[in-house]
């Protein structure tokens, strides 16, 4: 039986790859942080699951930036495949906290390849990263696009990025990097902008909100489905070779598109509820992110079937019944970012 251990677990991309993994026969370790309300909420219908899938997931407290934790648990676990997706994710928070995000979101990568090295693990190492990468690189954008982060954020991925390919390089070690653009679901956190939008549309329409607050709405986004993402996480550790890949749609929405199509899914005009609000702008901002995924249907057999039209359906869908299972729960959110 294969073990993996999952950075990140939490988070949406990390829940939907522990399902794949759960039923592929594997063997899931998840790194959790200890706070002090319940973030299990993503994977808890999978821990609590009293058959044999359930029996398979272990969560381990611990944290990216504990180097000697991660040689402690890595060393304990022994994973034939580590799945790096833990990160302070949110652009926006990374311009409050650039320090704190360069040392989880590239630091963390580092003091995970070096517990790794320092071991001596025979593993494979999957690095979580991003479109951000491209900044203001004009798209369409491939893997041989030159990386010109616009955020601490995409700094701090820039940084990740390399330092694997340097591990690669330097000690041999399998490890690639998955350049994701945008993917969305409703795990999305709901701070991200399609599920802010996704929320607003269902409170909207339950008579429960009559304003949503947004930023730039000409941003131009690939936004792709998550579960058929982590498919292609898991692809390219499968694969003969360690490799570099972009996973996209090559589609191009902008911020204002997907309003249309989230509204539209409960037949309103998005132009009477949407106001603007300065404070979700980004001191520089990702004009345009539009991936060529040519390279990961050639050699990892990987394409993606669900679009930006029908995620918004899926996401507008999942928050309509959540509302209604829910009742009131969402009355009182505040969404910050
Ligand atoms: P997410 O929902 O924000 O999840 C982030 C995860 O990282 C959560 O489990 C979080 O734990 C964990 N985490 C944060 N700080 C940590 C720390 N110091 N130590 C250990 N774990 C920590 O992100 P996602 O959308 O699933 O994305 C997964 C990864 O892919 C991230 O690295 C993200 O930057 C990258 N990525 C995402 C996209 C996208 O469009 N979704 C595109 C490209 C790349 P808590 O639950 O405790 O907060
Ligand atoms: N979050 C947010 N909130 N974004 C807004 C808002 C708002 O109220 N109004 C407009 N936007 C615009 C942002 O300025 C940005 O151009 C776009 O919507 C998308 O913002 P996010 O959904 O926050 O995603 P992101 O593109 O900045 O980053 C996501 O994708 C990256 C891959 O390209 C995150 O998931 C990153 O972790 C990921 O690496």
């Amino acid at each position: 039986m294969k073990r993996a251990l999952v950075t990140g677990i939490t988070g949406q991309d990390g829940s939907y790859l522990t399902e794949l993994l759960l039923a592929k026969g594997y063997e899931v370790h998840g790194l959790i942080r200890r706070s002090s309300s319940l973030n299990t909420g993503r994977i808890d219908h999978m821990y609590q699951d009293p058959h044999e899938a359930g029996a398979r997931l272990f969560l381990h407290y611990g944290d990216l930036t504990d180097g000697s934790r991660l040689v402690t648990l890595l060393d304990s676990i022994q994973p034939d495949e580590v799945y790096n997706l833990g990160a302070q994710s949110h652009v926006r928070v990374s311009f409050d906290e650039p320090e704190y995000t360069g040392d989880t979101t590239g630091m963390g990568t580092v003091r995970l390849l070096e517990a790794i090295r320092a071991i001596g693990l025979d593993t494979r190492f999957y690095q979580a990263s991003s479109s951000e990468m491209f900044g203001a690189s004009a798209p369409p954008q491939n893997e041989e696009t030159p990386f010109y982060p616009r955020s601490p954020y995409g700094a701090a991925k820039v940084y990740s990025y390399w330092i694997t390919r340097n591990y690669r390089e330097a000690y041999g070690l399998f490890a690639s990097n998955g350049i994701l653009f945008n993917h969305e679901s409703p795990r999305r956190g709901d701070t991200f902008v399609t599920r802010k939008i996704t929320r607003a549309v269902a409170r909207i329409a339950a008579g429960q909100q009559n304003e949503l607050y947004l930023g730039n709405l000409d941003a131009v986004r690939d936004w792709g489905y998550a579960p058929e993402y982590v498919d292609a996480m898991w692809r390219m550790l499968q694969a003969d070779e360690p490799d570099d890949f972009v996973v996209a749609t090559n589609t191009a929405h902008t911020v204002r598109d997907f309003l249309e199509h989230a509204f539209g899914c409960v037949d309103l005009d998005w132009q009477q509820y949407v106001r603007f609000d300065e404070r979700y702008l980004r001191p520089t901002e990702v004009d345009a992110l539009i991936g060529d995924y040519s390279k990961a249907q050639d050699k990892l057999g990987w394409t993606p079937s669900v679009l930006t039209p029908r995620l918004a359906a899926i996401m507008v869908d999942a928050d309509m019944k959540s509302l209604e299972v829910a009742g009131t729960r969402y009355v009182d959110a505040v969404v910050t970012e």
